[in-house]
C-alpha cells in the first residue's frame, strides 16, 4: 500500500487594477510541487465526463481558467464533489485522489499543471487496480 495523502483546494489572490484582473501560481509557493507539465482540457462536449484515473506518482493542481466545471474525488476514505467556477480557485490533488470531471461548460477551459512529464505507465485506470494500490 502507498501512503495517501489530501487534496487542498487553495484560494489564489486576484490582482486586479483599472485593467482588469491577473492570477498568478508558482512552484511551490502556491503549489506545493515543480510543475513539468501543463495541459489544458476545452471545448468538451456536452454530457462528457472524463479522467477516471488516479496515478502512482503526479500530482496535479486543476484550474478553471473560464467557465465551470465539477471534479469528482475519490480518496477511498471519502468521496467529494469540487465545483471550479473561479480562476482563482486551485485544486491540488494527490496521486491517491481518483478523479472524474464534469459538467463542463461549453466555455470551459481547464488547465491542469502536473509535477512530471506524460508517463501512460504512471495512470491507474482500473478502479479495482486503485483500491489494491491505495486501499488500508
Ligand atoms: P486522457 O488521459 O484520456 O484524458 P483524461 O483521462 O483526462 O480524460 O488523455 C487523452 C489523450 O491525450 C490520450 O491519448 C493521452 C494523451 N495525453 C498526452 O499525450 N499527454 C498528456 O499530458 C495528457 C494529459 C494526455
Amino acid at each position: 500500500m502507498i501512503q495517501s495523502k489530501e487534496s487542498m483546494l487553495l484560494q489564489i489572490k486576484e490582482l486586479g487594477d483599472d485593467r482588469g484582473l491577473l492570477a498568478v501560481v508558482e512552484s511551490h509557493n502556491s503549489i506545493p510541487f515543480d510543475i513539468k507539465r501543463v495541459f489544458y482540457i476545452y471545448d468538451t462536449l456536452p454530457d462528457v465526463r472524463r479522467g477516471f484515473h488516479a496515478h502512482y506518482k503526479t500530482r496535479q493542481a486543476l484550474i478553471c481558467v473560464k467557465g465551470a466545471c465539477k471534479i469528482l474525488l475519490d480518496n477511498i476514505n471519502r468521496k467529494t464533489v469540487v465545483s471550479l467556477d473561479s480562476p482563482t480557485k486551485v485544486l491540488v490533488l494527490e496521486p491517491n485522489d481518483w478523479h472524474e470531471m464534469y459538467d463542463f461548460t461549453s466555455d470551459c477551459v481547464l488547465l491542469v499543471l502536473a509535477s512530471h512529464l506524460y508517463d501512460s505507465e504512471d495512470y491507474i485506470r482500473d478502479y479495482d487496480k486503485f483500491l489494491e494500490v491505495y486501499g488500508e
